[in-house]
């Protein structure tokens, strides 16, 4: 089968969930169960995800920024001997975008803190079992399944950017609400190219006949286990049976931007 309809077997299969992680948040904003202490929750969560949260290349504590900076140090004598300065260059590109994200959403916690309430720092931030959760299942698709395992962790990278297109869509409603609207429009800018790269080029992987079944049956297991994180990161606004209902594809699928991804016909 030609890679085109391949990938757009994939993004039929991927837009429910897409659409799953983005009622999760939509949702989450009008709940009833919305109080300033929940958006502290979320909000702290988010700086654990930008600032110590695995990409998809480690598991510790390390994480997107310090484990990145450490192995940049560790490699420095290295640079134009066996590493390209231009490599290096986008390494630290990379590294001032998610230190960036994690400036946006840290700013916005400080601004809602209660009067007394000391700021937010790095240490005194935590995961959460659903997040520990998708890390681990990333981290088993890797150690058991190689190449199409680290694949199909570049294409549910980012869940369709949900959080932060819904986020965005909170734009004009002034407070708290237009500062979540603005970090959310400033990452969404930054990640969204990133992360349709993410998904368009799966066809230069040169995936076999047999992969290709596995690659989606990870691809479905990963985007399940991110409306969970999300959901737990969010105070759970959708209801188990919610949940269930969207693996059942009981949802109005995301529209994939072709246009954008450099994929028109
Ligand atoms: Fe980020």
């Amino acid at each position: 089968m030609a890679i085109d309809s391949r990938l757009e077997q994939l993004i039929r299969l991927a837009a429910p969930y897409w659409a799953g992680e983005a009622e999760v948040v939509r949702t989450y904003w009008t709940s009833p169960k919305r109080t300033r202490d929940t958006d502290l929750l979320w909000l702290s969560r988010q700086c654990f995800k930008e600032f110590w949260g695995s990409g998809v290349s480690k598991y510790d504590r390390g994480g997107v920024f310090l484990g990145v900076m450490k192995k940049l140090i560790a490699q420095a004598p290295e640079i134009d001997v066996s590493l390209d300065r231009h490599e290096v260059l986008d390494v630290l590109e990379g590294l001032k975008a998610e230190f960036a994200h994690y400036c946006a959403f840290a700013d916005i916690y400080d601004a809602l803190r209660p009067v007394g309430a000391p700021r937010l720092n790095p240490q005194m931030l935590e995961s959460w079992p659903e997040e520990d959760a998708l890390t681990a299942l990333r981290y088993r698709h890797q150690d058991q399944h190689g190449a199409v395992g680290m694949r199909a962790c570049k294409f549910t990278e980012g869940g369709y950017c949900a959080l932060f297109s819904e986020g965005k869509a909170l734009g004009g409603r002034g407070g708290i609400e237009e500062k979540i609207a603005e970090a959310c429009a400033f990452v969404y800018e930054d990640e969204f190219g990133h992360m349709l790269a993410g998904i368009a080029d799966i066809g230069q992987e040169g995936l076999g006949e047999g992969d290709w079944k596995l690659f989606g049956e990870l691809v479905i297991a990963q985007m399940q286990q991110r409306i969970r994180m999300r959901n737990a990161q969010f105070g759970q606004p959708l209801s188990e049976q919610r949940v269930a209902a969207t693996f059942r594809g009981e949802i109005e699928p995301a529209r994939f931007d072709y246009q954008r991804a450099g994929l028109a016909a």
